[in-house]
């Protein structure tokens, strides 16, 4: 099936690792041109690079999303190269562990800054081309909004707030054409998730024990099958999708507990 996703301009925050990084690898093999937004010069250079290695074509914009110039200038760089805006993914994050008890307001309002606020701030500096090109929103969120995780209020607080945009962004840009989606994503193995992991004591028996409860193959959601999602959602075959929370997750959020 041809995606019509050939010479598209997408902006993908946090595309030189994990699941940011899977989504421009897909992209880049339907003929997109998808523009990396990150911070790690280096990453998001060898991101760029392997994606010409293979065929492809990619940009970038470096950014610390954490800080609002940052957003508007990477927005302001992508119109500079390229005169539009096809796509936007938002997808940076980081699971930071600001819990009740041993968070404070400094720190919870931080996570949100690191988690939440560009997304508005990406999807505010972009509208307006994606206006003139109809184009598309993904916001990349995880099942702790749903299910919650213990000792992270900042990132399920986030979470939750990416939902509520997904739904909130779908309404008000009803009048463009502009569709806004999200996928929700469960455990997949990125770098992220790695570090994560080794904090366990014994993390290959940590990571097993989540891998056994995962419904479908017991195993993670690989970074391709959420590009491929993605990919979807981006794309014109998937006209008239909006407002949908996508669960890309081999079940973990929704299917019988006693599996
Ligand atoms: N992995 C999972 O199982 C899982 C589950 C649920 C939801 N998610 C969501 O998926 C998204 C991606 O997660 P991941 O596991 O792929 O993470 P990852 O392995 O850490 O990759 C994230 C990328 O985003 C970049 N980034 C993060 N914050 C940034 C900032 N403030 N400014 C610029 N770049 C920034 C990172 O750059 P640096 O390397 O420089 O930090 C990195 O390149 C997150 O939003 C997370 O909430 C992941």
């Amino acid at each position: 099936m041809n995606l019509n996703l050939e010479n598209k301009i997408i902006i993908v925050t946090g595309g030189s690792k994990g699941i940011g990084n899977g989504i421009c690898k897909i992209l880049a093999e339907e003929g997109a041109i998808p523009v990396i937004v990150g911070r790690t010069e280096t990453d998001v250079l060898n991101a760029v690079q392997c994606i010409k290695d293979n065929g492809g074509r990619a940009s970038y914009a470096l950014a610390e999303l954490n800080n609002p110039v940052d957003c508007k200038n990477a927005v302001q760089k992508v119109i500079k190269e390229f005169g539009r805006i096809d796509g936007l993914v938002n997808n940076a994050g980081v699971n930071d562990g600001v819990g009740l008890e041993n968070g404070n307001y400094e720190d919870f309002i931080s996570s949100l800054h690191k988690t939440l606020v560009h997304y508005y701030l990406m999807a505010h500096h972009a509208l307006p081309q994606l206006k003139k090109s109809k184009g598309s929103i993904l916001n990349i969120g995880s099942k702790t909004a749903m299910t919650g995780q213990g000792g992270t209020s900042g990132y399920a607080a986030s979470n939750g707030g990416r939902n509520a945009l997904t739904r909130e962004w779908a309404v008000e840009l009803l009048p463009y054409s502009i569709r806004v989606n999200a996928i929700i994503v469960s455990e997949c193995y990125t770098p992220q998730y790695k570090n994560w992991i080794k904090k366990f004591p014994n993390p290959d028996e940590e990571l097993k024990r989540i891998e056994d409860k995962i419904p479908l193959e017991n195993r993670m959601t690989t970074m391709e099958e959420i590009g491929n999602t993605a990919v979807f959602l981006l794309s014109d075959r998937s006209s008239h999708t909006t407002g949908q929370l996508l669960f890309v997750d081999g079940g973990y959020v929704h299917l019988d507990r006693s599996l």
